[in-house]
């Protein structure tokens, strides 16, 4: 029988740095839906990848000194790398698509082409700020102070001619595919879409540039660069050969079964992507699937902030298994998750070592203790285990109906209600106390039976997250080979031999002594953050005094945030609802999205002036701005709210 065909991807990666944990939790997901699907029979094609083009590949090889090429081949090939990075992973992606690679290069222009011919691109002005002395095109929003981001002059009005795609022409089917199919998935993320992008109304997408070089030339109009989407989206076609001859697998695979891809990026997915397929007259992927984010301390992480947490070091540490067992089984997958070094360790000595190490290293060295490693055929079966055996038979059905849902967390938890109620049934069983009865010897050996085909199905079960883990349980419990270890094997009992050959290995996972570990991690993280930190690069010091009046004339207060949420339509903009002491309450609007979670800041006192004149943003009123320290590292914005002492009451003016 002709196997079900299976098509997952990653984002493609930007090499622009060394990648973070949250990046890597994407990237393990998907690994895990990978080898659960080849478990389960299918015939998988799992893709990732680097996105290698665009302005800041471009700034930072000139800073670096090198060509944009050498640049990504170092992070992307280099050692510590990227690919270094998957491997140390265990990630067992079927193929790797660079958008420097020839086949895609020329497969983009050719995308671009056709999108040309048929109507759907077209020639227009791109309007934005240009720095004269950079030659530098900026958006409203890169703009510093309304300056040069770069140089810090002042920037003008200007046009530049660039490409568009009619993304407009699409917004009815692209809303009917969100709305009315399951394409969209978790389903909340639908509303975001419609609700914010949609639905007040979809412009036509700038596709192409002229203001920079590094990118695919647009081969029909010399000068422009294909811009961002185009060539980042269609990497999951062009990597099964879609227009190139470098593979062959477009007709086999395409449409992607499903398309994981973090929060941020799923407006690109869902609404471009689709419009981009249907301009091209090609089958939609059956699913985008949105995941949220690994947050540190409540908010991104990010290199400018210093708080990225690096997962060579903790793989190193504690073994990739533990560190790919942890992602998945700490946080819902759809939602955003808050990384810490304490819930890591606990989920490691808790779950693996006492859970999971416990039942094997019990269970085999008793196996080796009462029967010197192999048990007899002579066993004895009560009603006692029936309630073990039925949970453990079910299992199957159960992580199944998770997995399909990409619930990897309730998948892992159904397998750990299995792997607890076996260790209790240990206890209720008290292998020690028959061991002390010649005669209850066959009962004794069912008993051990029992737990070895426990370890054997949850072992199967867990392949997706843990496989080399997976791999030492059946070398412990004597599996001889994969027709006890596959799909149909993990829904029946006894599948594994009464007589293999059991022998107690190392400890899977030892046991971490939480509190020095913690103290160590939090050193090696503190040094290498430091290390890690850029140079400073602070506004130049005001040169001219102000007079005292003019200082004294600003009205400075501490307020206290009542409720804060993102702008809709907006990237940058937080609303505030403040309590500024005065009974009624006080609204701001802050571009600071980039750098904060609007959650985690409800309940902070910060520091407002709040008598400058009100300001209208996105049709709302601004009545005051919020004070931050901003500064510079390696080219890079860095803005921190002045968050004081909760202490200070509402209103109390600063002076
Ligand atoms: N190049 C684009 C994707 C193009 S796909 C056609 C891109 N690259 S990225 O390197 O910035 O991000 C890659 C993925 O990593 C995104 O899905 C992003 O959401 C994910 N993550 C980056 N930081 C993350 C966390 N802290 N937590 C979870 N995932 C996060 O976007």
């Amino acid at each position: 029988m002709e196997k079900k065909k299976f098509y997952i991807t990653t984002p493609i990666y930007y090499p622009s740095d060394k990648l973070h944990i949250g990046h890597t939790y994407c990237t393990v997901a998907t690994d895990a839906m990978a080898r659960y699907k080849r478990l389960t029979g299918c015939d998988v094609m799992f893709l990732t990848g680097t996105d290698e083009h665009g302005q800041k590949i471009e700034d930072k090889a000139r800073e670096a000194g090198v060509t944009p090429k050498q640049f990504v081949d170092n992070i992307v090939e280099g050692k510590g790398g990227i690919l270094d990075l998957w491997k140390l992973m265990n990630i067992s992606n079927d193929r790797f698509i660079r958008t420097t690679d020839d086949y895609h290069v020329e497969a983009i222009q050719k995308i671009f082409r056709k999108m040309y011919d048929n109507g759907d691109i077209y020639k227009g002005k791109y309007v934005g700020k240009y720095c004269k002395p950079c030659e530098s095109f900026w958006t409203e929003s890169q703009l510093k102070d309304g300056c040069c981001p770069d140089c810090g002059r002042p920037v003008v009005d200007a046009e530049e001619e660039a490409y568009f795609f009619r993304l407009s022409k699409y917004a009815g089917r692209v809303r009917e595919l969100l709305v009315d199919t399951d394409f969209l998935q978790p389903r909340s993320r639908v509303n975001e879409m419609v609700n914010n992008f949609i639905d007040p109304g979809l412009e036509d997408l700038c596709v192409s540039r002229t203001s920079f070089t590094w990118g695919i030339p647009v081969d029909f109009d010399p000068g422009h660069v294909v811009y961002v989407w185009i060539d980042a989206l269609s990497n999951y076609i062009t990597a099964l050969g879609y227009d190139n001859e470098k593979y062959h697998d477009y007709e086999k695979y395409w449409p992607c079964d499903v398309h994981f891809v973090g929060k941020e990026i799923v407006r690109f997915h869902s609404i471009i992507w689709p419009a981009m397929l249907m301009s091209l007259g090609e089958p939609l992927p059956k699913r985008v699937f949105g995941h949220g984010w690994l947050l540190l301390d409540g908010g991104k992480m990010s290199k400018s902030k210093g708080n990225v947490v690096d997962p060579y070091l903790l793989a190193e540490r504690y073994g990739t298994d533990a560190l790919r067992f942890f992602l998945l089984r700490s946080f819902p997958f759809g939602q955003d998750g808050n990384f810490s070094n304490e819930l890591l360790i606990q989920c490691i000595n808790t779950d693996l070592a006492n859970d999971l190490g416990n039942l094997l290293s019990r269970t085999t060295a008793m196996v080796e203790k009462y029967f010197g490693g192999q048990l007899p055929a002579e066993q004895e079966g009560t009603d006692q285990d029936g309630e073990l055996l039925v949970l453990a038979t079910a299992l199957r059905g159960k992580y199944e109906e998770q997995m399909e849902k990409f619930a990897f967390q309730s998948a892992i938890a159904e397998v750990f209600a299995v792997i607890s109620r076996a260790n209790k049934y240990i206890d209720e069983n008290a292998p020690w106390v028959l061991a002390k009865d010649e005669a209850k010897r066959p009962r004794l050996a069912r008993v051990m039976y029992n737990l070895l085909e426990v370890l054997r199905i949850c072992g199967t079960l867990l392949i997706p997250f843990i496989p080399e883990t997976s791999a030492k349980i059946f070398n412990q419990i004597g599996v001889e080979n994969e027709d006890q270890t596959n799909w149909d094997s993990a829904a029946q009992w006894g599948a594994l031999p009464a007589a293999a050959v059991v022998h107690k290995g190392e400890n899977i996972f030892p046991r971490i002594d939480a509190e020095k570990e913690l103290a160590a991690l939090d050193e090696i993280q503190a040094e290498a953050h430091k290390a890690a930190l850029p140079a400073v690069e602070l506004e130049p010091f005001a040169t001219e005094n102000v007079p005292f009046d003019t200082f004294a004339a600003c009205d400075f207060r501490a307020v206290k945030v009542k409720a804060c949420e993102a702008v809709k339509k907006s990237e940058k903009l937080l609303r505030f609802t403040l309590d500024d002491g005065t009974g009624t309450d006080r609204q701001i609007l802050s571009g600071i999205h980039k750098w904060y979670e609007p959650e985690a800041l409800v309940g902070k006192t910060l520091v407002a002036i709040v008598n400058l004149p009100p300001r209208k943003m996105m049709g709302l009123d601004s009545c005051g701005m919020l004070i931050s320290a901003v500064h510079t590292e390696h080219g890079e914005e860095t803005l921190n709210l002045i968050i004081v002492d909760d202490a200070i009451p509402a209103g109390a003016k600063l002076c």
